[in-house]
Order: C-alpha cells, then structure tokens, then sequence
C-alpha cells in the first residue's frame, strides 16, 4: 500500500472531566474497582455545545496546523465514527465545510469501531494511491457518553468522549504495512447504536477481554512481518486503550514492555480517537520529536481489529 508519513497531530477533549468517583455516585462501583480492573481513573463528557462533530472540527483543525498546512492542501479526508451526530451528512463532510477543505477530493466516514483509526489509515492509503495527492486527514472521534447505559456498571464505567486526528504526507520511500480483520460476531459481543433510539452500548466484556488478548499480538506480529521488522527496530507500540490489563498482558506476551505506552487513566476507552490521542500526550511528553517506528493496533465492535506500522514525523513541539 501507498506509503504514509505521519506529519501532524491534533487533539480534542469535551469540557466535563467525569473522575471515578463521580461515578460511584451515579452506579454502584468504586474509585477501587475502576482503577484495579481497568486502569481509568477519570474521562471526559461533552457537555451544552459540544458533539462528536465539534470534536472532531477541532482535532483535525488543530493537526492541519501542526502539520504546517492549511485546509486547501489536503487531498482526502477520512473520519472514522460510531458516533457520529447525523447518519447523514457524514461527519467527514461537515469537517470539509467547517475547514473550507476543497471538492474534488474523497471525504467520507468509516465504521470500524475502536480500530477506525487505523482502517481510516489504511482507506486513505488507498484513496491516496487511487486518486492521487499528497496529504491525507484521518480523524477519530466519539462522543460515546451519549450511548452509555448508566445502569450498566460494567460498561459505562469504561468509555470517553473525545478525538485524535492525523494529518499524514505520501510516502514513496516506504510502504503501508497494515493487518485487517473482522470477526462478524453473531452473538454480538458489543453493541451500540441500534436504532431507533434511545441506543446504549451494550458489552460481554469477559469475551472481548479475551478478543483482544489474543488479537493484539497476532495483528501486531503479521505487521511485524510484513514490514521485516523486529521489537528490537521498533520504537513505540501504542495499542487501544481500552483496559490497563488487556495492554499489560500483550506487552508481557510481546515482550518490550518499556515501550508500550498507555494512557487510558486520564481518559477511558475512547473508541476511535484512542490511537490518535495516545499518539498526540507521547508527542506533547516528548516522546515523539523524531523519525520514529510505532507499531499501533485497535480493535472493537463488529468485532473489528487493526493494526499497523506507522511512520512519525512530527518534529518538536511548537
Ligand atoms: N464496579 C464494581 N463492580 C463491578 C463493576 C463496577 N463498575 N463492573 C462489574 N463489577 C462486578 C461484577 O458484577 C462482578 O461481580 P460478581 O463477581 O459479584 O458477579 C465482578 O465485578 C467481576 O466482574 P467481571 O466482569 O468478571 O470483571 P472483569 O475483571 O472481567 O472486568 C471489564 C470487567 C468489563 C472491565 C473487563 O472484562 C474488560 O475490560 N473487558 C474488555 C472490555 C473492552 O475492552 N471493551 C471495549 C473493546 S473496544
């Protein structure tokens, strides 16, 4: 596939910070129980105002800015959502007027849960290669606080609102290496946006716990592969932060542990703005101020799973 640079990354977070203990008062849990089982401690609400969409206008403002680039020099924009304001227009075409990004290219949505990120990398690899052009804007946004069922403590303890966006250059010098995949689940281990509304995420998390203890190091090893890399040549592995344990486990599996970064105590799961986010503190911490390796790998509703080798170059933090 069409090779990618990272070169620009933006953030957006909601207003209302929602601490565990916020929480236990609304359902039966605990600062305890959140933290020991998951890793959270707090995460974010949007409150009057704001949407996945002003989210996801402003995260995506904010990597165009990073990147060194205005709006009218972007050639494909892809936002990756399950939780997007309107079925239609897709967020992706409401980002295109909000920016004053130019026609004549592709714009569009995707739904691949918490590994939108990446499948958004991968399609605007592709749109890229098809299409022509040279810088692509890939976004992740939720506002999952809406779908939360707050009588179910077993899930609505778990998500965020917030987005991540990327703004990646054409790359010939290297190419995408990417691993896909979907396990269409019949018993529907995670479910969220049935319609009619009112909708809620609904979860058997002990499966999707053991999902993505499996799927993690398989989807990272095959991308490990395809690219002929080894831990050793690779300098960060950013998975979705959906639970503290579920990366810790992978990272003992995958050896490395040092590089596996987490950051899911300040904002929960999520969903498809994870990647971006983590991607964005790392860059903010210093972390990323070079030409580096990161292996990333999300996985999700559907049940969905991605992972991909990026290449970084953002530069020191302005
Ligand atoms: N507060 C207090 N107790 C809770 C609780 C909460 N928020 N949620 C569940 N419990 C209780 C359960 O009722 C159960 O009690 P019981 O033993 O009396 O029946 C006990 O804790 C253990 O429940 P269990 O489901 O086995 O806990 P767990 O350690 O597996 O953790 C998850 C539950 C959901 C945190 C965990 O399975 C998980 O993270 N799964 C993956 C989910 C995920 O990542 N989804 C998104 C993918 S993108």
């Amino acid at each position: 596939m069409t090779g990618l640079k990272m070169i620009g990354i933006g953030r957006a977070l909601p207003g209302r910070c929602v601490t565990n203990d916020d929480l236990s008062k609304i359902v039966e849990t605990s600062d305890a129980w959140i933290s020991e089982r998951t890793g959270i401690r707090r995460r974010y609400y949007c409150g009057e105002g704001e949407s996945t969409n002003t989210l996801i206008v402003s995260a995506a403002r904010q990597a165009v800015a990073n990147a060194g680039l205005t709006p009218e020099d972007i050639d494909c924009v892809i936002v990756a959502t399950v939780s997007s304001d309107y079925a239609s227009p897709s967020v992706a075409c409401l980002l295109q007027a909000e920016l004053g990004i130019r026609e004549n290219i592709p714009v569009m949505d995707i739904n691949a849960a918490c590994a939108g990120f990446l499948y958004g990398t991968a399609t605007a690899s592709g749109m890229l290669q098809v299409y022509g052009g040279r810088y692509a804007l890939v976004v992740g946004g939720e506002q999952l606080s809406r779908l939360m069922d707050m009588n179910d403590r077993s899930t609505c303890v778990l998500f965020g609102d917030a987005a991540g966006a990327a703004v990646y250059e054409r790359d010939e010098t290297a190419d995408l290496c990417v691993d896909l995949g979907s396990r269409g689940n019949l018993e529907i281990e995670i479910q969220g946006c049935a319609r009619p509304e009112p909708s809620v995420i609904k979860m058997n998390g002990n499966a999707v716990f053991r999902f993505a203890v499996g799927v993690i190091p398989s989807s990272l090893n095959r991308v490990m592969a395809k690219a002929g890399l080894t831990m050793d040549q690779i300098d960060w592995v950013v998975c979705h932060q959906a639970n503290a344990r579920i990366i810790d486990h992978c990272a003992k599996k995958l050896g490395a542990p040092e590089k596996f970064y987490k950051n899911i105590d300040r904002y929960g799961n999520t969903s498809a703005a994870s990647i971006p986010l983590a991607l964005y503190d790392m860059w903010q911490e210093g972390l990323l101020q070079h030409e580096e390796k990161v292996l990333a790998v999300g996985f999700g509703g559907g049940l969905t799973w991605a992972g991909a080798l990026l290449n970084l170059s953002l530069g020191a933090v302005k």
